[in-house]
């Protein structure tokens, strides 16, 4: 299965895409995991990335689609979590897949309002590791400071701090909305409300993939 999850910064996109991938033991993929590797590596994408995430904004279209293009087409399943967020992204995901002879199965949309987005990315800690995302206040570690899955010290995004939290949000009604009006032209996006506990939301996201 191909199936692309779509929402604001904070919905709550990763810690879905992650449980889901297993349970349809398909990959998680997802833009700001591997660019945040790229940027702990060093490496020369990193270094040009780095910028932009820091201050909210998205890393130039050409990049993202450069860093992702083979994946696309390798044919494996995959939950697409924080790609497609601009149409031209959109569009270039659904060459790729064309040329490939795949599909697209599914387009599920979070739906959050912005004083929730705003709380839990205040809350939120994030492995160092493994990315795996907590929130201090609704989802805490076993054990304070450190991820219950691979052991690693969670810290605080840099685009978690406030003023980038606002840009963002405002990249994202931009930018990234634009996508939602793409794929429900083409009729294929579910909505799920994405407020409830994870576990309430994951029972949505379930259904609505089925
Ligand atoms: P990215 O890493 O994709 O960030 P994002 O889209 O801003 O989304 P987040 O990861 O902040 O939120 P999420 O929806 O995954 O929520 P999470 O599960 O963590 O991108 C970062 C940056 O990289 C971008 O700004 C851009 O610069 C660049 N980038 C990445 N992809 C790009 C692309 N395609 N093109 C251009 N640039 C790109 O949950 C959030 C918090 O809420 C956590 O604390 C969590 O524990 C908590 N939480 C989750 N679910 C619930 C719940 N049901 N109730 C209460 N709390 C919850
Ligand atoms: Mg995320």
């Amino acid at each position: 299965m191909r199936i692309v999850l779509l929402g604001p910064p904070g919905a709550g996109k990763g810690t879905q895409a992650a449980r889901l991938a297993v349970s349809l033991k398909v990959q998680h993929v997802s833009t700001g995991d591997m660019l945040r590797a790229e940027v702990a590596g060093e490496t020369a994408l990193g270094k040009l990335a780095k910028g932009f995430m820091d201050r909210g904004e998205l890393v130039p279209d050409d990049v993202i689609i450069g860093m992702i293009s083979s994946r696309l087409k390798s044919g494996a399943g995959m939950v697409l979590d924080g790609f497609p967020r601009t149409v031209a992204q959109a569009e270039a995901l659904d060459r790729a897949f064309v040329q490939a002879g795949l599909k697209l199965d599914r387009v599920v949309y979070f739906a959050v309002g912005q004083e929730e987005l705003v709380i839990r990315l205040s809350g939120r800690a994030t492995c160092k590791g493994c990315q795996r995302p907590y929130n201090l206040n609704t989802s805490p570690p076993k054990k304070t400071g450190n991820c219950d899955h691979c052991g690693g010290e969670l810290m605080q995004r840099n685009d978690d701090k406030p003023e980038a939290v606002r840009n963002r949000l405002k990249v994202y009604e931009k930018q990234t909305a634009p996508v939602l009006d793409y794929y429900r032209r083409a009729a294929a996006v579910k909505e799920i409300d994405a407020v409830g506990t994870v576990e309430e939301v994951y029972a949505r996201l379930t259904a609505a993939v089925r």
